[in-house]
């Protein structure tokens, strides 16, 4: 099962995963990150930073989990502005080295099965930080889609608009049309880690955790993964069942299993 971290608030989750991403760079300099947007990995890469003062990052590799289509590149809110703004610039990183799903490339019917190709060629993701929606989904995954979906086009659902409109002037500027990686190539990294905050995110936590596994809540997918961690403040855990048990556990591990 998904180990669960019940942690006070957001920069506690920040630190914890912050940790255990620099000492994966420390360990393998050309280590491969699986990058998310939105705001929830957003303390995480404030945390990064302190912890990689000296350490060498040029060779760093990362593959972004998603990208609005129809949206120029240059946005602000484009994924590949925000990774840039938010992670490259930061962490001093490589920009070459760091990829988000070509959205813009002409042959648009074909660019997922050759980003999944590049991820595969860099040998895979050793870490995927991952947020929710509020309808449950990981990465652009919405209600429904299959567990072996692969790196492809999705229409974003009202809810998921909506949601994201508060990045935009009006719901009508939010893209309509996403290329995301598939819940089949997410669950391909070697470890997952998910995090999500606030009572908002409460439902879908229970569900993906806790809940029957089903297509109609995609991030109930990570319960078929060997290795992953949900990192979560105590709204977000609020719907859990068995929250005593996962402070139990977590209280009383060892310090050498890191997350
Ligand atoms: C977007 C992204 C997801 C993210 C979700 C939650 O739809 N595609 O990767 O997890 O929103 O966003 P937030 O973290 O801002 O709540």
């Amino acid at each position: 099962m998904a180990e669960v971290v019940i942690v006070p608030d957001r920069v506690t989750a920040g630190g914890l995963v912050a940790d255990e991403i620099a000492a994966l760079l420390r360990r393998r300099p050309d280590a491969v990150l699986g990058l998310a947007t939105g705001s929830t990995p957003l303390p995480v890469y404030q945390a990064l930073r302190a912890r990689l003062e000296g350490v060498d990052t040029s060779q760093v590799r990362g593959f972004a989990l998603d990208e609005y289509i129809g949206i120029d590149p240059a946005h602000p809110e484009s994924y590949s502005s925000v990774i840039a703004r938010e992670v490259v610039e930061p962490l001093g990183l490589d920009p070459a080295l760091i990829r988000t799903p070509p959205a813009d490339d002409p042959d648009i019917a074909t660019a997922g099965e050759r980003y999944d190709d590049a991820i595969r060629a860099a040998g895979g993701v050793d870490i995927q930080i991952l947020g929710i929606g509020t309808d449950g989904h990981i990465g652009f995954n919405e209600p429904g889609s299959s567990f072996a979906s692969r790196t492809r086009v999705k229409t974003l659902t009202r809810q998921t608009r909506e949601d994201n409109a508060r990045f935009f002037d009006s719901i009508d500027e939010v893209p309509r049309h996403c290329l995301t990686q598939g819940l089949g190539t997410i669950l391909e990294a070697r470890h997952l880690v998910l995090l999500a905050f606030g009572e908002g995110k409460a439902a879908a936590i229970a569900g993906a955790v806790e809940g029957p596994v089903t297509a109609m809540v995609p991030g109930t997918a990570i319960q078929l993964h060997p290795h992953v961690t949900v990192i979560v403040d105590e709204a977000a855990a609020s719907k859990l069942r068995l929250d005593q048990y996962y402070r139990d556990t977590f209280d009383n591990k060892p310090a050498w299993q890191g997350i």
